[in-house]
């Protein structure tokens, strides 16, 4: 059978069909092609000087007009700033009249000058400014026709160049009102990473003349190289210069749909509205480029305990008894569970905030709760941003009440999602979002959920156009003919939103940008357009659900969001959407998930074992062994696909138990990594680059990934396969499950057993991972004896280990030193001459270390491992019913590897 969005898939891409053909004409053709345009002149520099803030600010003339894409911008107002150490900004807009950017409430950052025209036309060429140098990072120019470059100080290298010169492979600088072109030369051997989302066979290096298109789009992850949920318009650039790496990021904040051409020596951005607003992050390791990333778009959220343990999810548990059900399995199984999730099964009508009072009846969900709750479990369910229409439906009065809809002519913007008729709310209107936040705060009253859910915020809609509801008729809610658009819909193809000019290659068929989304001459709170703020709509969702969870009981959200854009890390997790439970998939999967954390969203993961259609045993056992190292570890499936969990198969059993038994294990090491993603940055999941940035073999590695810094998964991603080839970074690795079994490589490829139920995990030398003994619970598993382990190099006479650990109070929402519930430790050791020495260096106002029962101060002397007996970390830590207690961490297993 079908599932709904294999269906919605053949579907779409039938109406697809239809609706080019029916666009042809109407939609007027005008196509993107991968061969860069060459539409004009460019610009020419007439003025430039400093600015007070040591900025400069310049005036860019059009060289000379066409009307390509509609007539040039006259004049441009360039900003050039060095923001801080390591980030230069470089702004150009109109210089006579504001344009559409991203929100500055929305993503905080510093507001260029006031537009000031009127001066450069007044002065005949005073240009002062030759080029502005930062510490690492040198801006410099070329005045007619504008060009400009982004160099680094300490090896010469150009970052960015505008100019073609020398490559003449494309046109220059382009800046219509509906239209922005730029490009930028790249050595021919470089190595880039990100633009997304899209699943991109190929890996997580950016493949030549695969197109990367962005804007928010709800077409299923399966389909390869189109855009997708989230818009990411930054990449990493890796450089080896004469065998030392050197990353550095770009980013190019503009909300608007835009396609990417990369060609591998040059890259052009073709971009249907806003400004450009470029931002060079110097790096020049892989993590100081995220560090440095994350500082200017957001922190990623801290995540609470629990929300590292394994979720089970389903669309289609039918009634609670289900629900109860799947829990009580997987307690019987043996196989870790920590949160357990309701898709739209719960709902009546499938309309948000609401009960099923037949299927999901409030007194027996709320003991369940409480029972599940009592072990320290966690329930989450699903919101769509679409509000059915339904004067009936206290959501959707009150919305009106308050006027919190996106309007089409004066009136909420008409829609269809699984209620049936939806109205979507705009959450760039701060009514909207208070709105949003009495309607969390009321479901909360009704349902203690533990976190939210929040999907189809691209936004999907099941129609295009402007619709009506047809006179008489109800639209059917849910599944099946549910998801067929049943409104009465005109396609609007009369404005230059909805036909733009240049034609994105949105859904990886051109299709028109509203297409089966809200219509993009919708209008949000202040006159701006969805054609604008389109891919902020998750976004601004986000946000507001973060602020609603946050106000309720003061503890730390966990929000799960499909759609993301730059900064959303900072609010929720992303799961990677609607995969397939192929061979395929399961490998696409690292590559997304690797990606986000590259975009500062590294609370991460696929849906284990496929979306649809049904995964079989083998593929089940593989992708837990994947998935129970994804940062966000959960299983979840169709509507129509057969049961799924972990325990339905026996050898699936078999390969949870071993594989998340090792996961909350080491739940430790995985919250410290949530720390330092918070406070750093540094992704969780992460490419082999980011710890090996010197050694080029592993730089578009993709099939293999690390943990922190010295983790490393190398999974099987075939079927029928027993063993796997994996590479391995030189030096000493033993393996986290046996660490007798050790690899000494000097960079070399290793054939390594891996029947059904094994997955390969090792552990980096010079590294001290802090385990516990694991659990069925995170909760449990938190309060067992831990053990360090040492690795050092193998047979190393002289050598340095290090590792850190991190403990909180979770349920506090922000996750920093200083407040009197957390511990940070450093853990050093190192081997000499067959003397080993430990010790630790406990950070800010973390309680106390002890060892062998005398509190340390920070920098004690060396301890002799053969004298330590027992070393003890406290802090106190509020539990639930707000008492303090001491949590004492006792770490009784030391064990060295030499
Ligand atoms: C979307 C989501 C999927 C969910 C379904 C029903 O397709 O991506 O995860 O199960 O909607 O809510």
């Amino acid at each position: 059978m079908f599932s709904p969005s294999s269906l919605l898939s053949l579907c779409s891409l039938y109406v697809l069909l239809v609706l080019v053909s029916c666009f042809n004409g109407a939609y007027s053709s005008s196509s993107s092609s991968s061969v860069p345009s060459k539409i004009g002149k460019g610009y020419r520099l007439i003025f430039a000087e400093e600015t007070t803030d040591g900025g400069f600010i310049g005036h860019l003339e059009v060289k000379e007009n066409n009307n390509i894409y509609g007539p040039d911008i006259p004049l441009l107002q360039l900003y050039v700033k060095h923001e801080t150490e390591d980030r230069l900004r470089v702004h150009i807009t109109d210089a006579e009249k504001q344009r559409w950017e991203v929100p500055y409430n929305l993503l905080p950052r510093e507001q260029p000058p006031a537009l000031k025209h009127t001066v450069g036309r007044s002065r005949k060429n005073p240009i002062t400014v030759s080029e502005i140098a930062g510490p690492e990072l040198i801006f410099s120019y070329t005045a007619d026709p504008f060009n400009f470059a982004v160099k680094r100080k300490s090896n010469g290298q150009t970052l960015f160049n505008s100019s073609s010169y020398g490559s003449d492979s494309f046109g220059e600088m382009v800046f219509k009102d509906q239209y922005l072109e730029i490009s930028t030369q790249l050595p021919k051997d470089a190595s880039l990473y990100g633009l997304g989302e899209n699943t991109q066979p190929h890996g997580i290096k950016l493949y030549p003349n695969d197109p990367y298109t962005l804007y928010t789009t709800d077409v299923s992850a399966i389909n390869l190289n189109t855009d997708l949920y989230g818009s990411h318009p930054v990449y990493m650039d890796l450089r080896n210069v004469g065998g030392e790496p050197y990353a550095h990021a770009v980013l190019l904040l503009n909300s608007n749909g835009m396609d990417v051409f990369y060609r591998g020596n040059s890259l052009t951005y073709k971009v249907i509205g806003g400004v450009f607003d470029f931002y060079f992050l110097s790096g020049p390791t892989p993590l100081g480029v995220v560090d440095q990333y994350t500082s200017f778009i957001g922190r990623p959220a801290p995540m609470p305990y629990w929300s590292l343990g394994f979720h089970q999810c389903r669309w289609g548990y039918h009634n609670l008894s289900v629900v109860e059900d799947v829990v009580e399995n997987y307690k019987k199984a043996q196989i870790p569970l920590d949160v357990i999730w309701n898709d739209d099964d719960h709902m009546d009508g499938h309309k948000d905030f609401t009960l099923n009072p037949v299927n999901y009846p409030r007194p027996k969900l709320l003991a369940f709760l409480d029972k599940i709750h009592k072990r320290g479990m966690k329930y989450i369910v699903i919101i769509d941003p679409g509000i059915g229409v339904n004067s009936s439906y206290g959501v959707y009065q009150r919305g009106i009440a308050n006027d919190v809809f996106i309007k089409y002519d004066g009136e909420p913007y008409l829609a269809q999602v699984w209620p049936g008729a939806v109205n979507f709310p705009d959450f760039l209107n701060p009514k909207t979002v208070a709105w949003w936040g009495d309607e969390i705060r009321r479901f909360h009253e009704l349902v203690p959920v533990d976190g939210l859910w929040i999907d189809m915020n691209e936004a999907s809609n099941f129609c295009s156009g402007k619709c009506t509801i047809p006179k008489g008729k109800v639209c059917p809610s849910g599944t099946g003919p549910g998801w067929i658009c049943c409104l009465d819909c005109k396609n609007i193809t009369s404005t230059r939103w909805d036909n733009p000019p240049y034609k994105i290659n949105a859904s990886g068929l051109q299709v028109p940008i509203g297409f089966k989304t809200i219509a993009t001459s919708a209008v949000h709170y202040n006159g701006v357009l969805e054609y604008d703020a389109h891919s902020l709509y998750g976004f601004a969702q986000s946000i507001a659900t973060h602020k609603a969870l946050q106000g309720l009981e003061g503890k730390r959200p966990f929000i799960l969001s499909r759609s993301t854009y730059v900064g959303s890390g900072r609010y929720a997790a992303h799961w990677t959407g609607d995969n397939k439970g192929t061979w395929e998939d399961l490998k696409y999967s690292i590559t997304t998930v690797l990606n986000f954390g590259i975009f500062g969203v590294p609370m991460v993961g696929a849906d284990i074992c496929g979306f649809y259609p049904a995964p079989t045993e083998e593929l089940c056992n593989r992708w837990i062994e994947v998935g129970a190292f994804y940062p966000f570890s959960r299983d979840h499936a169709n509507y129509y696909s057969p049961r799924q969990e972990l325990y339905q198969w026996k050898t699936v059993t078999k390969s949870a138990q071993n594989a998340l038994g090792m996961r909350y294990k080491l739940l430790p090491y995985l919250y410290t990594l949530n720390y330092m993603a918070h406070t750093s940055g540094a992704p969780i999941a992460r490419p082999l680059f980011f710890s090996f940035p010197a050694y080029k073999e592993c730089y578009g590695l993709s099939t293999q990934f690390l943990l922190g810094s010295s983790l490393m998964v190398s999974p099987v991603l075939e079927q029928g396969k027993t063993s796997v080839k994996a590479l391995f970074p030189p030096g000493s690795w033993y393996s986290v499950f046996d660490m007798t079994q050790t690899i000494v490589s000097k960079g070399q490829y290793f054939t390594l057993d891996a029947p059904l139920n094994v997955v390969n995990v090792h552990l980096y030398q010079n590294t001290i991972l802090p385990m516990q003994q694991g659990g069925m619970i995170s909760k449990e598993a938190r309060m067992t004896p831990f053990t360090l382990i040492v690795a050092f190099p193998i047979g190393a006479s002289e050598a340095q280990a290090k590792g850190n650990l991190y403990l909180d109070n979770d349920e506090l929402p922000e996750m920093k030193l200083g407040n009197g519930y957390s511990t940070y430790v450093d853990l050093y050791a190192t081997v000499k001459e067959g003397s080993v020495k430990i010790w630790s260096e406990v950070h800010e106002d973390a309680s106390s270390l002890e060892i062998n029962g005398s509190p340390v101060a920070n920098g004690a002397p060396n301890i002799e491992l053969g004298s330590v007996e027992q070393m003890r970390l406290q802090a106190d830590v509020e539990d639930e019913q707000g008492e303090k207690k001491p949590l004492m961490v006792e770490i009784s297993g030391l064990n060295l590897y030499v």
